[in-house]
C-alpha cells in the first residue's frame, strides 16, 4: 500500500500498536501519570494507542478448568474475550503497575494467568497464535512504582511480567521502575521519570518502525 513502510507500518508511525494494561486500582494515580507520558511519546510518533483499565474490567480468576489445554481457547465468557484479541494484534505491550505486596494488583494477575490459554496453544499445542513475522516485532515494556525504598522491591513483580511477555510473545525490551514513592509521594517529583517515560515511548515506537 502506497506510504507504507515493508512491515506495513506509516513512515509516521501509523499502524504502530500500542496496548497498555494499567493495573493500579486508582486513577490518576503515580503509575497512571507515568504511564500516560510513555503514551505521549508513543503517540508523538504516530503510534495507534489504547489503554485498558484492568481494575474496571470483568476478568474472572483461572478455574483451572483445562479447556485451553485441549482446545486453546478459554471457555470463560468475561472481558478476556476481547482482551485475547488486543493482546494479539498489538505491537507494543506496556504493562503499567504499582507494586502490591512484593507483587501486583490481583485483577491484573487474573488477567496473566487467564493468559494460560495462550501458554496451552504455544507449549502444549505447539500451535503459534501471532505469526512469525509480528513475532519478532513485538516489544514489551515493564513499567512499575513502589512505595518502599528497597532495590529488591521489583523482583517479584518483574518475575512476574518476565514469565507474562513469554507467554503472550513479546519480547521484555524495557523496564522504567521507580521506587520510594512513600518518600517521594508524586511521581513529578522524581527528577527524570516523566522525561525517561515519554522518552521511552519514542524510542519503543521507533524500534518497531525499525524491524520493517
Ligand atoms: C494493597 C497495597 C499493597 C502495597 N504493597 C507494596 C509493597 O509490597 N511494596 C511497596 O514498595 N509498596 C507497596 N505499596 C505501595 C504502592 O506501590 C505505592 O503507593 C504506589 O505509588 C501506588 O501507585 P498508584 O497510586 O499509581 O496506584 C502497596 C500499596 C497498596 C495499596
Amino acid at each position: 500500500m502506497a506510504g507504507l513502510q515493508p512491515g506495513g507500518y506509516g513512515i509516521n508511525g501509523q499502524g504502530v500498536k500500542v496496548l497498555a494494561l494499567l493495573g493500579s486500582p486508582k486513577k490518576g494515580g503515580n503509575t497512571e501519570r507515568l504511564l500516560d507520558e510513555v503514551l505521549r511519546g508513543a503517540k508523538s510518533e504516530g503510534a495507534d494507542i489504547e489503554k485498558i483499565w484492568v481494575h474496571a474490567k470483568d476478568i474472572q480468576p483461572c478455574g483451572e478448568i483445562f479447556d485451553c489445554i485441549e482446545t486453546g481457547i478459554c471457555p470463560i465468557n468475561d472481558d478476556m474475550v476481547d482482551i485475547y484479541e488486543k493482546l494479539k494484534e498489538t505491537d507494543i505491550l506496556i504493562v503499567a503497575t504499582p507494586v502490591m505486596t512484593l507483587g501486583i494488583p490481583a485483577k491484573l494477575k487474573a488477567l496473566m494467568d487467564r493468559c494460560q490459554t495462550f501458554w496451552a496453544k504455544k507449549y502444549i499445542l505447539k500451535d503459534s497464535f501471532i505469526s512469525p513475522g509480528k513475532k519478532k516485532r513485538r516489544k514489551g515494556l515493564f513499567l512499575s512504582i513502589a512505595g518502599l525504598n528497597w532495590s529488591k522491591v521489583f523482583m517479584g513483580a518483574t518475575q512476574t511480567v518476565t514469565a507474562f511477555f513469554d507467554i503472550v510473545d513479546v519480547e521484555f525490551t524495557a523496564n522504567l521502575l521507580y521506587n520510594n514513592m512513600d518518600q517521594l509521594k508524586k511521581i513529578e517529583n522524581h527528577p527524570t521519570a516523566m522525561r525517561d517515560a515519554y522518552e521511552k515511548g519514542v524510542e519503543l515506537v521507533r524500534m518497531v518502525k525499525a524491524t520493517g
